[in-house]
Order: structure tokens, then sequence, then C-alpha cells
């Protein structure tokens, strides 16, 4: 039986709860709010303050409400009835919310904390929550629906005119009819000999970076494709930039190794199904994750690995590849995530700490991923069934990471580990595949380092390893803890050398300081096999410079920001020459 005074302290913990998470809901949507305002003005500092204030927020009102609940519970926190009945009291004031899965993750985040939860007590938290958001009757009005019409220029101009964004277009018209002429082109050639019968755009404008996207699909009878207009405000107004058509395009915008979108929406779920029709290939997970809802996201990929692993017999193994020194990694053949675990010790001549590394996936986190590095999902206290681990692994786990992993007779705890999309290491692209993938794959990782330079980012280790090839085909960065800004490095040039002595010497003969990069020495490093090594350089081979490196310096000290946009130079509409 509950006691009287645990009830009241439940229905007020309960209360407690609630109001943190309206709190949280309220300044979140304050801080999206603005990005229409930051994307009319131009305003791209106050873009990027924004994103790092929204990335805070949740952390800072979890450990408010945790720190407030502490104090009340007291004692009481550890009474199983109590923590049930919170429970309950929540859920029953969930009804009218649009974002009911988002509060009960919330409900999670704090309770798990004051319980000191480990793996999962379905009694004190929710579990299945939001892992399939379904589309209600009120779906309608997340989204506008255009008509065919006489032209698909007039389409184009009439849904262009429906945002009312307080600085003009450029070229309203001109825009309708250069994208007309796209979406014209990709109706002829598709397989889907059916007529366009509307366009519906979602209401909310997604905003990232410096692009305002327009998000919707195209209907012809019974079946939807993406349609996306990202727009840009430059000097002489907003310009629609491209049009996004295909699959494969749509799922580059909402790419896992981008920074997360700032969208107005109260109906999260509806959007969420809305998202589903154009990019069946993402998990709920993901899209939770590009808009910002970063941490119900995880809960929800929690909930789709479990779920997975009901319904699948494979075992978790080492992932392909060379071994890292810093992180055990592994991974489900069935499933394309990886699980990272950092070791106890790192071999020379790693020098990192834990701590460091942490820090590092923490600067990712706060940075552009400039559509070049990885999502990464922080885990605590995970249990998995023993028996799902490969005997080797489970081996090598405990083992190298002993500090973080145990395990009884029938489970395997993990107090931290890191989650991540799965790709294809590049170094086994490039042995594996044919030598034209290995080619395309190898100038995208040269895109993928001048992308990453453009955005204050050097990997520090540059070693094909350490990059992957997603499913899209494109190169991105996964190992974070040698990371830092472009402007924390000092990149020189190998001084000449004075003598025989010297050019023969192992060690540097001269001094090198901590933070001294040389890039002419990559090249010697990075292993590239012979017969493309040509065709790399050719078109990179100023990476390997160190005034390369010092003029993307120059333009991050002198405040430059460069976006780097989710769609190739060649699909923008007004490209040059044309
Ligand atoms: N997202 C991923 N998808 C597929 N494989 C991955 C992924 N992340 C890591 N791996 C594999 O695990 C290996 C080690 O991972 P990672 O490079 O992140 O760890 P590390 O210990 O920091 O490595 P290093 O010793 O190079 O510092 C990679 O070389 C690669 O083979
Ligand atoms: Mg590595």
């Amino acid at each position: 039986m509950l006691h009287e005074s645990h009830a009241e302290l439940a229905r007020w913990g309960a209360a407690a709860v609630r109001e943190s998470f309206a709190a949280y809901q309220a300044e979140f949507k304050h801080v999206t709010r603005r990005a229409k305002l930051r994307f009319e003005l131009r305003d791209w500092r106050g873009t990027q303050a924004d994103a790092l204030e929204r990335l805070e927020l949740r952390a800072r009102c979890i450990a408010h409400a945790v720190e407030e609940l502490r104090g009340v519970l007291g004692a009481a926190a550890s009474d199983p009835l109590l923590r049930e009945q919170m429970k309950s009291d929540y859920e029953r004031d969930l009804y009218d919310r649009l974002d009911p899965e988002l509060a009960k993750s919330f409900f999670n985040s704090v309770t798990r904390r004051i319980f000191g939860t480990i793996g999962v007590d379905p009694r004190a938290e929710f579990v299945a929550t939001g892992v399939d958001p379904q589309p209600t009757v009120a779906g309608a009005r997340i989204y506008r629906t255009h008509p065919r019409q006489g032209t698909t220029e007039a389409l184009i101009a009439a849904l262009l005119r429906d945002y009312p964004f307080a600085a003009p277009f450029r070229d309203l018209e001109g825009d309708a009819r250069l994208a007309a002429a796209e979406l014209d082109a990709y109706l002829r050639d598709s397989d889907d000999a059916r007529p366009l019968e509307s366009v519906e755009l979602l209401k909310s404008v997604f905003y990232r970076g410096k692009g305002a996207y327009l998000v919707g699909r195209i209907r012809r009878g019974d079946s939807v494709s993406p349609f996306i207009l990202p727009l840009l405000h430059g000097d002489g107004g907003i310009y629609v930039d491209a049009v996004l058509l295909s699959p494969h395009d749509a799922s580059i915008v909402f790419s896992f190794t981008r920074s997360y979108f700032h969208v107005e929406v109260d109906h999260t779920g509806e959007l969420i199904a809305f998202l589903k029709t154009i990019l069946p290939q993402k998990k709920t997970s993901e899209l939770y994750i590009a808009i910002g809802y970063n941490k119900h996201g995880k809960t929800v990929l929690y909930r789709e690995i479990v779920e997975h692993l009901a319904h699948t017999r494979d075992r978790f193994e080492a992932a392909r590849g060379d071994r890292g020194m810093v992180m055990v990694v592994f991974t489900l053949p069935s499933l394309d995530v990886v699980f990272k675990v950092i070791r106890d010790r790192f071999a020379p001549p790693k020098s990192v700490t834990r701590q460091e590394v942490m820090q590092k996936y923490a600067l990712v986190f706060r940075h552009d991923r400039a559509g070049r590095l990885v999502d990464a999902q922080e885990f605590e206290h995970i249990v998995f069934e023993r028996a799902r681990l490969a005997p080797e692994l489970l081996d090598e786990l405990l083992r190298e990471a002993g500090e973080t992993v145990h395990a009884d007779h029938e489970h395997v705890f993990i107090r931290h580990m890191y989650a991540e999309r799965r790709v294809v290491p590049l170094n086994l692209f490039i042995r594996e595949r044919d030598e034209w993938s290995a080619r395309d794959a190898l100038l995208d990782y040269g895109r993928s380092i001048r992308d990453l330079a453009a955005t204050n980012t050097f990997p520090g280790d540059l070693l094909l390893k350490n990059f992957g090839v997603t499913r899209t085909g494109r190169v991105i960065f996964y190992d974070y803890d040698e990371l830092c800004l472009v402007t924390d490095c000092n990149f020189r040039e190998i001084p000449r050398a004075r003598d025989d002595a010297d050019e023969m010497s192992d060690e540097p003969w001269f001094y090198v300081g901590e933070n001294d990069v040389f890039p002419e020495e990559f090249i010697h490093f990075l292993g590239l096999p012979e017969g493309l090594r040509g065709s790399f350089l050719a078109s990179h081979g100023e990476i390997m410079t160190a005034a390369f490196w010092r003029r993307m310096q120059e333009l991050h000290r002198a405040g430059e920001i460069v976006d780097i946009f989710p769609y190739r130079e060649s699909q923008r509409l007004r490209r040059v020459g044309r």
C-alpha cells in the first residue's frame, strides 16, 4: 500500500515534472521560432548562437527538475510504489497534449536520474513511446494542399506566395519558372506516367544554417514522393536555390551528418509521420533527432534496438575494419548501427584521456557537422542479454573496457557508450569495390576534408579507416578523439634539412609544438592506393599544403560563416554559366 504522504509526494512530483517539461517546450519553441527572424535578417551569427542555446536547453531543464525533485522527495524516492504512482499521475494529464511522446521521454530522463534506474523499469517509466507515430485527423492541418494548376509554374508561384517572409523574394516569378522546369523534367522522366495531382507542403519551414527549406510531397494517385525547396537569402532577397525531388536527395537533406533543423511544430508525431512518407528509409529516431528532439530520438532509437533484438537472432560482434585504439566498436549485422565503448587504457601513441575523448564527442555535438560528421548518441546504463554478444566480443569488452562493462550470467551492463549509424569504412570500401567507385569515394574524401575545413574542423586523424561511406555514397568522418578546430592548430611547412644527418634522422630534428601540424606529411601516411594517388592529388593536392589550412584559418578568424549545402553545385537553379 502506498503511504498517504507518499501519494501526496507522487502527485507533487508528477506536477513538478509536468511544469519542467512545459517550461522546456516553451523555451525550445521560443528559440526555434527565432530562426525565421534570423533568416529574414540574414543574421547568421544569431543562427549559430540559437543552435547552441537550443542544444543545451534540455539538459539544463532536466538538471533543474532533478535537483528540485531530489530535494523534496528525499528518501521517499526509493519507494517503488511512489514511483509507479508518480508515473500514472503524470500520464493522466497528458491526454490533451499534442506531444505526449516528448512529455513521456522527458519524464523518463528526470526520473531515471532520481531513481538511478539501470536498464529499464517499466513500472516507473514509459516504454515504447513514439516509435511509430500515427497521423491523425488533425494531420491535414500541418500541411497545405496545392492542387495542380494550368501550369507547373503557376503552381510553384502560388505555393511560394503562401510563405509570408518579412523579406522580399528576389524574383519569385523567375524562380517559379526555373523550379517548374526542373519539376516538369523530373515528372517526364519518371517511371510513373500519372500526372501530378497536387503538392502537399508542410506549413512549418525547416531552418538550418543559412538555409530555409520548404518540405513536402508530390501526390500522384496513391503514391507520394519528396518535394523540397531550399531557399537562401542573398543580397537581393530570398531565392529558391534548388528543387530536390528524389528520395536520394531528400535523404541527404535529412542526413544524420547534419546539424539539427529548427522547425516550429506543435504536433510533433504528426510531423514525423509526414516525413516518414517521403523518407521511408529513415528510422523514426533519426527524424526526431533531425528536428532537434535528439534526446527523445535517442529514446526511440533504444526502443527500435530493443524491438529489433526481439525479432532477430544474430549476435553483436566487432565492427568490420581496423580495431580502434581508443574505442571498442561493435555492431549487430542485421542493424545499421554501431556502438562504441571507450577502452580503459589507450596504447601509445595515444595520449588522450577518457575525459578528453568525451569532450571531443561533445564538441562535435555542438559544432556544425557540415554533412560530414556522424551524429553520435550517448547512452548510459544499457543492458543487453549476454547470449546476444559473440563470446570474443564480450571477452574484449570485459578485458579492454572493464571499467565500463560488467556481466553476470545473463546480462551485460554497459555504463557508457555511443551509438551511431553504421557506414562502410573507407579503407575497406576502397579495397573491396571496383576502381571507379574507389576513385569517386576518394575524391569525395577530399571534398569531405574541405567541407570540414570550411566549417573550422580539423579531423586530426586523416587515415582512411576513420572515414566511411554512407548509403547515399557520401564520405563522412567518425573518429573524433583527435578532432580539433582549424583555428586551434598551427599549420607549418617542414623546415629544410640542414644536412644529411637531419635528413636521415627518424625523429624530427626541429622543434615540434603540441599543436603543430605538417600537412606536407599527410600524403606519406595516408596509404592511398598507387593507382588512385594521381587523381586524388590532382583534385585535392592543396590539402597537403600548410598554405591551404592557413587560408582556412584566416577565413574563420575574419568571422566568415560558410554553410555547406546538402545538394550539389550542379543542382543549383542559378548556377554560374546558366
Ligand atoms: N560509424 C561507423 N560505421 C562503421 N564502422 C565504424 C564506425 N565507427 C567506427 N567504425 C569501425 O571501428 C573502427 C574504430 O573506430 P574509431 O576510429 O571511431 O575508434 P578509435 O579507437 O578512435 O580509432 P583510432 O585508433 O583510429 O583512434 C574504425 O576504424 C572502423 O573500422
Ligand atoms: Mg579510428
